[in-house]
């Protein structure tokens, strides 16, 4: 079984869809479906948590899990494959612990302002592309946290009343912008996240 794709997403592989947990799916709207309640069942345990951080693997991990589990049972593990996006398997692990001591470093010291340092961890999140699917929206609810939990910001309107998994002029831009981070170019990515944090 092969879904069709939005513009900037990772396409599964086949040993990857075999951890679909419903045999019955035939559509890419019917797996979007529930995706999607699996993750308001996530956003819901994220908004009951109390404390605890939210910048080691454990936390990542589990937040996968959290929004993806009742669909793949790969959810909250690393992926074993390379995809077209994303550094090779074996330097998951290392490279996200990297990040994540930098983005605390960031928080603790003032490096960047609070939208930037979210934005900064949001790209080298996906950049790096921990999981077989689900890691530009996994990506997005950890940056809100970072920017809740070490900022006390708000978080980012990333869809801006756009659905952020079809294509939309929105999309378009996200991807953009994250293609030009690549590139070593902040600031298509920093206009993103400002221009959608304020009122709207
Ligand atoms: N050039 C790129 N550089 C970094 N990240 C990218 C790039 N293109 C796409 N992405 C990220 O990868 C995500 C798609 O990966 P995927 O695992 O399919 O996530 P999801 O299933 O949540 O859409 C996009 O939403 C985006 O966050
Ligand atoms: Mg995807």
């Amino acid at each position: 079984m092969k879904f069709e794709e939005p513009e900037g997403a990772t396409p599964l592989d086949p040993d990857e869809m075999v951890g679909l947990k419903f045999d019955h799916i035939t559509t890419r709207g019917e797996l979007d479906e529930l995706e999607q309640a699996n993750i308001t069942e996530g956003l819901r345990w994220l908004s009951r948590r109390r404390s605890g951080d939210s910048l080691t693997d454990d936390f990542v991990r589990t937040l996968h899990k959290r929004l993806f589990g009742e669909v793949w049972d790969w959810a909250g593990t690393y992926r074993l494959r390379e995809k077209n996006i994303g550094i090779e398997p074996f330097q998951i692990s290392m490279q996200l612990h990297i990040l994540l001591d930098n983005a605390r470093s960031w928080a603790e010291n003032g490096t960047f302002d609070p939208l930037e340092a979210g934005a900064r961890f949001h790209h080298r999140m996906v950049q790096i592309h921990p999981f077989p699917n689900g890691n530009g929206r996994h990506a997005r609810i950890a940056t809100d946290t970072y920017l809740s939990d070490c900022f006390d910001h708000a978080p980012i309107k990333w869809a801006s009343g756009f659905d952020h998994q079809s294509d939309n002029a929105r999309r378009d831009a996200y991807i953009a912008a994250l293609r030009s981070a690549d590139a070593g170019d902040f600031d298509p990515l920093l206009k993103f996240v400002e221009g959608s944090s304020e009122a709207g």
